[in-house]
């Protein structure tokens, strides 16, 4: 059964090809590009909370892969930039997502922004892409990571029937849902729950950790509690 460590360092991440963003303040905010797919309630919960004069990050893109997606009505009346970068019709498979992702590399790049956040990104993203940003690359997952991973968190913690569920808050690694985690919130799961209440009830969490965890990671990386989800039979 998997667990978490608790307690390491950023610096303890670095042999494993994790490097930190500077640290920031809130008059020197780290800028963030932020990555979305569908109706972006975090990046709206995100944005509303950089307005306040204390926060240490500043959103500086949002892109979408889909361009239909509700998120980039957020970043318009926040007057943040975004732009909607979707899979070419011209090509096809690896080439395709190969192609979509360098063009999001190059908006990210040009944005000047230090570190990118995926929330609600419904893409996986490739090893080149990670590899360049592992340490200023954040996820969140609307599960108790390591617990059910992947696409379909709500569906699968409904299916097993168990009785508590939440959100997660991570960096990155090559693997999906399986890098450092750095904050995690519990929620009750309901006998009547469906994916939609349950959804819900998880995004509340998740709007109130993910601002605040982001704020207290921008301001002190190298400080910051990482938990590691291992297979203690590995270790
Ligand atoms: C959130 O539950 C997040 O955890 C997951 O995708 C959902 C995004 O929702 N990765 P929204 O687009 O921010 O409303």
């Amino acid at each position: 059964m998997p667990t978490i460590l608790r307690g390491a360092r950023f610096p303890s991440t670095m042999s494993r090809g994790f490097m930190a963003p500077r640290a920031s303040s809130p008059e020197n905010p780290l800028r963030l590009a932020v990555l979305i797919s569908g109706s972006g309630s975090g990046l709206a919960t995100l944005l509303k909370h950089q307005q306040n004069k204390s926060c240490a990050h500043k959103t500086v893109i949002v892109i979408s892969d889909k361009t239909d997606a509700g998120g980039l009505g957020h970043a318009e009346r926040y007057g943040v930039p975004n732009t909607s970068i979707p899979l070419s019709m011209r090509i096809s498979g690896l080439e395709r997502r190969i192609e979509q992702e360098s063009r999001v590399l190059d908006a990210i790049e040009e944005s000047g922004a230090e570190l990118v956040v995926l929330s609600g990104y419904m893409r996986i993203l490739t090893a080149d892409f990670v590899s360049r940003w592992k340490g200023r690359l954040i996820n969140i997952h609307p599960s108790l990571l390591p617990l059910f991973p992947g696409a379909h968190a709500h569906e699968d913690v409904l299916a097993e029937g168990v009785d508590e569920s939440g959100c997660t808050v991570h960096l990155v690694d090559e693997n999906v849902d399986t890098g450092p985690i750095l904050a995690q919130q519990t929620v009750p799961v309901h006998k009547e729950d469906t994916v939609d209440s349950l959804s819900e009830r998880v995004k509340k969490a998740e709007h109130v950790l993910y601002p605040d965890v982001l704020d207290r990671f921008c301001r002190n990386p190298l400080s910051f509690d990482i938990g590691w989800s291992v297979d203690i039979n590995q270790l």
